[in-house]
């Protein structure tokens, strides 16, 4: 039996350390996680205990982590947003293959830079959309390769953020503000736009984009509402997103959680998962509530320093002659994905969610329902079968379903998508497409 491969972790935050390095004490048979780079020494700790990891094993940056030299075959690099491109490509010019967390770049010519590094050193750089790899979206993928709705002529696909999801990443939390993360149109959709270039194959021709942020802003209450839930906000009771309600109490926007976390076999004391671990290491009830007393996770969603918009669409045009539109928001009572294919041949609805249903009805003939369990926790299955699919990269067997070059195309129709949105102008993808080779090639 072939030897596990090694792979070190830069980022062992919510991604790095819960999300992929678990994968590694679930089949050690195939990876083992040999090496350690963060700042926070709870987060290094963690890793250094479930890994088993010496202290030469663990370093404070991914700058001294590649200065140590090679430790492993690859590199799994999931720090924030702006900090991608940099460490990406000092691990390939240390010799690792690199999984890298979505976005590839927070701007355009790092993600053309990143492509091109990996093509210059000979490395692969795999990128983490997770969607691919997920049982739901295969499915979905194998019905629509099939043809049996035939040429796709329209597809209308929504990404629907859940309210207290959106009120968590993208107005309080890490993802709220473009100019210390990414557009929201690249952070939560670039996965979208994967899965539309995935299923769809015709190049996109040109696109339009509208969108705002209409609600999450001072302007949508009144002078009465106070900086953070906790501060005797008079309309806590009965606001649907109150870090009260979301995150202490937490039946209140959660009402199966409690069960589920005894099944699981957790405390329902201390919710051991996200989004409660994201808001503070202690996530008992007195470290939850602490951390909203003094955190970014209390302030009141209305008196953040958010400005990603709660609402975008994109509007395309494919070179095949077919029209698609995508449209993100997060006011959504469920979290979920839901999409609508018209072919020449029958239509076929979706709805990713638990449990993901496709049903394909032929023209004039026969409806067929496809249910896909997509209970399995992280993306529906999508974290688990990445980090299988890396390790079979890693060995030689296979090339990456994600790799760099293929994922350019979701990030720059992200960018595009949200220069579409501020300037007014249809975007001619040709174009914009050599453009960002020739403006990646400058700053080089
Ligand atoms: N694939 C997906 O579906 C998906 C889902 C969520 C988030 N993400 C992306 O994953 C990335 C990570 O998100 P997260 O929630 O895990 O973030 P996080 O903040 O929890 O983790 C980032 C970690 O990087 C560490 N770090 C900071 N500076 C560092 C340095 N110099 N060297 C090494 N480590 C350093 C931080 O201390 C932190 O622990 C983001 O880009 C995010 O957009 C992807």
């Amino acid at each position: 039996m072939a030897k596990p491969v090694e792979v070190v972790v830069i980022g062992a935050g919510s991604r790095g350390a819960g999300a992929y390095a678990p994968y590694a004490l679930r089949h050690p048979d195939q990876v083992r996680i040999v090496g350690v780079a963060d700042p926070d020494p709870i987060r290094r700790r963690r890793m250094a205990e479930a890994h088993d990891l010496a202290d030469e094993q663990c370093f404070v940056s991914w700058e001294e982590m590649v200065a140590a030299g090679q430790l492993g075959d690859g590199a799994i690099v999931a720090t924030q947003d702006q900090m991608h491109v940099e460490p990406a490509i000092a691990a390939m010019e240390a010799g690792y293959h690199v999984l890298l967390e979505k976005p590839m770049a927070h701007t355009l010519e790092g993600s053309v830079q990143l492509v091109q590094a990996a093509e210059r050193t000979g490395r692969i750089l795999q990128i983490c959309h997770v969607l691919r790899y997920a049982p739901f979206w295969r499915k979905l993928h194998e019905i629509l390769e099939s043809d049996a709705i035939g040429e796709i002529v329209t597809v209308e696909h929504r990404e629907n953020v859940a309210y207290w999801h959106m009120a968590h990443s993208f107005v309080r939390g890490n993802w709220r503000n473009k100019g210390l993360s990414s557009p929201m149109i690249l952070a939560k959709c670039c996965h979208d736009m994967d899965v539309l270039v995935w299923n769809l194959k015709s190049p996109v021709k040109r696109l339009s984009s509208v969108g705002s942020l209409m609600q999450y802003r001072a302007a949508s209450v009144g002078p009465h509402i106070p900086l953070r839930c906790t501060d005797g906000c008079p309309i806590e009771a009965e606001c649907p997103f109150s870090a009260i309600a979301i995150y202490v109490d937490y039946e209140r926007t959660f009402p199966a959680a409690r069960q589920q976390l005894i099944r699981a076999g957790h405390d329902p004391e201390t919710p051991p998962s996200w989004p409660f671990s994201i808001i503070s290491p202690d996530t008992s009830r007195a470290g939850r509530l602490k951390a909203i007393e003094t955190g970014p996770y209390g302030r009141c969603v209305y008196h953040c320093d958010n400005d990603v918009v709660d609402h975008q669409t994109v509007l395309m045009e494919l070179e095949s002659g077919a029209s698609v539109t995508m449209v993100m928001h997060g006011h959504s009572n469920q979290e979920h994905r839901s999409m609508r294919y018209d072919g020449t041949k029958g239509t076929l609805r979706a709805v990713a969610i638990e449990p993901g249903q496709i049903e394909i009805n032929i023209h004039g003939g026969a409806t067929e329902v496809v249910t896909v369990d997509t209970r399995t926790v992280g993306h529906g299955g999508g974290d688990e079968g990445i980090m299988a699919d890396f390790v079979r990269v890693l060995r030689g067997e296979i090339e990456p379903l994600t790799a760099a070059r293929v994922s350019l195309e979701s990030h720059l129709l992200a960018f595009a998508a949200e220069d579409a949105r501020l300037s007014g102008q249809v975007i001619a993808m040709a174009d914009y497409r050599a453009q960002a080779e020739a403006l990646a090639s400058q700053v080089r």
